[in-house]
């Protein structure tokens, strides 16, 4: 039994924590998967499965999985992200903005034992597969522990592989036929890395082990490729969803959570097996998958469209239509035999589509609808009925045209119930919602367009609490109202162009709202229905907000019901909405450019004028002071002529004529003997 020594290994050491670094983790469906399994759970999933009991039921199997084991137990997951700006998930422990061929990035994944790299949809990530486990390959002495390198590839690498059997093409390909696989020729490099990435897992198998899982197309949680599919039916916007070719290719498809399942069980098996085909049990076609979409979430029908329209869908890479047209029959053996896995979807995305299209509506933030299973497996078969219903049709339209000529051109409310019922069952109500505006007005009405119409008369009598069909009843009641006053004032206020056709001329308006008043008394309103149905309406006076264009209602109701949900951007409308948004940043960078320098020469020619009128009045200043300085001057001067001067030219006369040792102390000397004011004092 090659299960024992895994499962002795698992036995010999503790649960612990195990790296795992997954590439673009941020693109990955089943991507938080791995980070809440438990190492070796899958191990022990099988001992259980296998023990005393083989009639353990499902629930009593979950509940033998460690669920609540302590945190330690789990993968943590590391790895890089496919864009720069996106963030780290939470599943993730740990992510590097290194999404490229380097020493960091090497680093890295020797911190880890479990190394995956996924190559399945994204050709780019090739080369950086095959340079990490050459990369490892090359540094495996230093290991402490042995690696794991898991390539997740695609059965693409199968497409163009002979028949096993020339005369009956219908048997399955197993994982043993591995080495006869002949590539499509547009995944060679695909085939190329699966052939390197084995042999480097050959040189040491206790230091570097490698695997490779050949997927079949991936879908589930938000759905990969066949995404295009989901959405076009969900909208419903074309009457028929289109297959490409005449759809009877055989496409291995596998649910991500089941693939995740399987590469769990690879890291902790570490089966002798190295090349893993993992595909679900189903073997269906292009056209069974495409069928069961348009029929389970709209608008019902398929459309066979040439190979050739297909390329013209800007949604869908090369790569997607080349899976989409694969034709293969592949058989996941190994994973039979030897794995232990609890399937998301065993049997394949057509019988479990329930559970699938609630996944990809929690998953894509849509309206999830609370429907019931058994109404869609009828809607189903009625479906198929339709042609047959043509004689069903011209009756009625028989019985609508006499009851409108007997009754005055007035349509009977049963038809407009029934016509209101029918279009709340398509596929586009039930995926969007709708809003029913004016309609049902009374109570009875009501009752007719959402009780079950197979309900027993005595037993609603007696349960007092009406049974409605979930399918169709709204999720919110509003009600707008406003005392007569005020909407007789609106009316009144109407431009003619608004008026004209419709019944909100004054009589007949005026008609109608007593008419309305008259019905709704007071316990059989309308409005009382879904209050006993506990949807409790939302009454909202309009005349309390003076808005005539209903923005504040608006906003009231939002914050009922919340904003509206939709897909979001597709990515060309994003790129769209990024390369506008860069635009407007270069206007206005150039803008606030302009307005800088616009600001600036302002300044400078500010500056300039400033200290132009500064100088001039620095020169101002100054000929002020030498005015000022020149008027003070003037009575010392004439002192200095009254009084020094003459004295000062006799002794320096003297001077000459004495010719002193020391002129200008002879000079002192004169002057103080001859000081006019001490003589004047001798006097
Ligand atoms: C897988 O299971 C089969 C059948 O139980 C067994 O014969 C085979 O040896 C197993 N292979 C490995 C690698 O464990
Ligand atoms: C592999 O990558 C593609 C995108 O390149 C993604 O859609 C898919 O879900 C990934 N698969 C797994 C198992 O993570
Ligand atoms: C399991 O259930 C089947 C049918 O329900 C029964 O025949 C069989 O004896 C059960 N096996 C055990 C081990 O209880
Ligand atoms: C990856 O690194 C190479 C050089 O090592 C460089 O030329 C290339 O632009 C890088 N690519 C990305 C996506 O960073
Ligand atoms: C005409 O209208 C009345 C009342 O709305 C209804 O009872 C009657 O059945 C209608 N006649 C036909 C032929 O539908």
């Amino acid at each position: 039994d090659g299960r024992v020594p895994a499962r002795a290994m698992a036995a010999a050491t503790p649960a612990r924590s195990q790296r795992v670094f997954l590439n673009h983790l941020d693109s990955h469906c089943g991507r938080g998967y791995l980070s809440k399994c438990v190492v070796g759970a899958s191990l022990e999933d099988l001992e259980e499965d296998e023990g005393e009991d083989e009639n353990t039921s499902d629930a009593e199997v979950s509940n033998l999985k460690g669920g609540q084991r302590p945190k330690e137990g789990v993968y943590q997951v590391v790895g890089t992200l496919s864009k720069v700006e996106s963030n780290k998930p939470s599943f993730a422990v740990e992510t590097y903005a290194v999404s490229n061929i380097s020493d960091e990035l090497l680093s890295h994944l020797l911190e880890c034992e479990i190394i995956l790299y996924n190559i399945t949809e994204d050709a780019n990530q090739i080369e950086e597969a095959t340079w990490a486990a050459s990369a490892l390959h090359t540094e495996m002495q230093r290991f402490e522990t042995l690696k794991i390198f898991i390539l997740i590839s695609t059965i693409m690498s199968w497409a163009k592989s002979k028949p096993l059997d020339p005369e009956d093409s219908e048997i399955a390909f197993t994982d043993e036929d591995y080495r006869r696989r002949k590539s499509h020729p547009n995944f060679i490099d695909h085939i190329n890395a699966e052939k390197l990435v084995l042999k480097l897992g050959k040189t040491n198998k206790r230091k570097f082990s490698t695997y490779v899982v050949a997927s079949g197309l991936q879908y589930g949680a938000g759905e990969g490729i066949l995404h295009y599919f989901f959405k076009m039916a969900w909208l419903s916007e074309t009457p028929s969803i289109p297959v490409f070719g005449d759809g009877n290719n055989f496409i291995p498809t596998i649910h991500v959570l089941d693939l995740a399942a399987v590469l769990q069980n690879i890291a902790d098996h570490r089966p002798k097996t190295h090349y893993i085909v993992a595909v679900d049990e189903s073997m269906h076609t292009l056209k069974e998958l495409i069928k069961c979409i348009s029929k389970n979430v709209g608008p019902g029908k398929i459309k066979m469209i040439p190979r050739e329209n297909a390329f013209l869908s800007k949604e869908l890479t090369q790569s997607h239509l080349d899976m989409l047209l694969v034709n293969l029959r592949m058989e996941a053996m190994f994973l039979k035999d030897n794995f232990s896995i609890k399937w998301v979807a065993q049997t394949g995305l057509v019988e479990n589509i329930e559970e699938i299209l609630k996944e990809y509506k929690e998953s894509r933030g849509l309206l999830v609808m609370a429907w019931q299973a058994d109404d869609m497996g009828e809607e189903g078969e009625d479906d198929e009925e339709e042609s047959e219903n043509i004689e069903e049709a011209q009756e009625l339209l028989d019985g609508i045209k006499q009851s409108m000529e007997q009754n005055g051109s007035h349509l009977d409310d049963q038809y407009v119930i029934k016509f209101t019922k029918d279009k709340l069952k398509t596929m586009p109500c039930r995926n969007q919602g709708y809003v029913l505006d004016g309609f049902p007005e009374t109570y009875d009405q009501a009752k007719e367009l959402f009780n079950l119409e197979d309900e027993d008369e005595e037993e609603e009598i007696k349960g007092r609490i009406p049974k409605c069909d979930k399918l169709i009843t709204p999720e919110f009641v509003i009600s707008l109202t406003a005392p007569d006053e005020f909407l007789k004032n609106r009316i009144i206020n109407l431009p003619e162009s608004v008026v004209a056709g419709t019944h909100y001329t004054q009589d007949r308006f005026l008609i109608s709202l007593n008419l309305f008043r008259e019905l709704n008394t007071e316990d059989e309103t309308v409005l009382n229905y879904f209050d006993e149905l506990e949807i409790h309406p939302q009454i909202i006076d309009v005349a309390k907000f003076e808005d005539p264009e209903n923005r504040i209602i608006v906003k009231e109701i939002i914050k009922e019901i919340g904003e509206p949900r939709n897909y979001g951007l597709t990515d060309e409308e994003k790129e769209k909405l990024e390369r506008k948004a860069a635009e407007k940043h270069l206007v206005k960078e150039a803008e606030e450019v302009a307005e800088q320098e616009r600001k600036e020469a302002a300044e400078r020619a500010e500056r300039k004028e400033k200290w132009e009128e500064w100088n001039k009045r620095l020169a101002e200043v100054k000929r002020q002071e030498e005015e000022l300085l020149e008027a003070q001057s003037i009575p010392l001067r004439n002192y200095l002529m009254k009084h020094v001067m003459p004295t000062l030219t006799q002794g320096l006369n003297e001077c000459c004529k004495i010719r002193p040792d020391d002129p200008v102390d002879f000079l002192a000397e004169y002057l103080f003997k001859n000081n006019p004011e001490i003589e004047s004092d001798k006097h």
